[in-house]
């Protein structure tokens, strides 16, 4: 006769496999059901598994948690040139001779305009609450760089500068004393960095479709982890190739740093977050 065990997990082993589930939700993979249902699912799960003897079986691996924002920002101009002895962070202001002599635009150097979205998108109650989940740079130069939600980005234009420079050349920023990435180059394509339930929603002036920020994040499903790509330059459009709504939020052109105020103050609205 063989005696039924009830299968016991050391507290280690269920650790690991929340974080696998944390992990699967970055993975593509056509049949991950991913939902709002996704805790009820997985506590049910483990049940069964606790009751079956003898039976070798794995714990069903699902994510558990609501999703909350990511932020792409399209086309930064983030470039570094060699300005006398030193390498710099290319802009406007402060290198349009230098620019000039190379034949290219000054007005195309605006790293200015990425400080500042970045700054709006970090000082936000949204991202303080813990909702943003995730937010990248796609420079012009095709380099992705993501942005962990909980690092100080410097508040003044010259220290920034010097912390891209620095990014561009070591590839990452860590914490002091720690080996965590707070900003790092990382590979292509950015879809590769998005759960398999998200929404990449592209915004443009130039859109035909005009919406009003508040009632269209108010439709959105909860089970959809909302992605905004916006556009970090001075002229131009995102790249649409990935996008799957592309909308325009206002009758006016905005700044990046507006229309982030704009995104950000919607989704506090439907998640009050005061
Ligand atoms: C300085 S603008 C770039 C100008 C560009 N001509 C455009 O409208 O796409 C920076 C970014 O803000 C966003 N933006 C500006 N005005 C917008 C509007 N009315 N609706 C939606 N997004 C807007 C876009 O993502 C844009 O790429």
């Amino acid at each position: 006769m063989v005696r039924a065990y009830r299968l016991k997990f050391p507290k280690f082993k269920k650790r690991r496999v929340s974080e696998e589930a944390e992990e699967n939700r970055y993975i593509r993979s056509d049949d991950t059901d991913v939902g709002d249902d996704a805790g009820e699912e997985e506590s049910e799960g483990q049940d069964a598994v606790e009751e079956m003897p003898s039976i070798p079986v794995t714990q069903p691996v699902v994510a558990s948690k609501k999703c909350g924002v990511f932020f792409i920002l399209d086309k930064a101009p983030l470039e570094i040139g060699k300005v006398g002895k030193k390498h710099q962070l290319l802009n406007s202001d402060d290198h349009a001779n230098f620019l000039k002599k190379q034949n290219k635009d000054p007005s195309d150097y605006r790293p200015d305009i990425v400080h500042q979205a970045l700054l709006a998108i970090l000082d936000s109650p949204l991202t303080k609450s813990g909702r943003l989940e995730g937010l990248f740079m796609r420079t012009t130069r095709q380099a992705l760089i993501e942005v962990k939600p909980h690092v100080r980005i410097p508040r003044t234009f010259r220290r920034f500068c010097g912390l891209m420079v620095q990014l561009l050349e070591k590839q990452k920023i860590t914490a002091v004393g720690k080996r965590e990435k707070l900003l790092s180059l990382i590979k292509n394509p950015v879809t590769n960095h998005l759960p398999v339930n998200s929404r990449k929603i592209g915004l443009s002036y130039s859109s035909d479709k005009l919406v009003q920020m508040r009632d269209y994040v108010a439709a959105a499903s909860d089970s959809d982890c909302l992605v905004f790509v916006v556009g970090a330059m001075a002229h131009g459009v995102i790249d649409k190739g990935f996008i799957d709504d592309f909308i325009s939020i206002s009758n006016y052109p905005l700044s990046a740093a507006c229309c982030i105020s704009r995104i950000c103050n919607a989704l506090e609205q439907k998640w009050m977050i005061l």
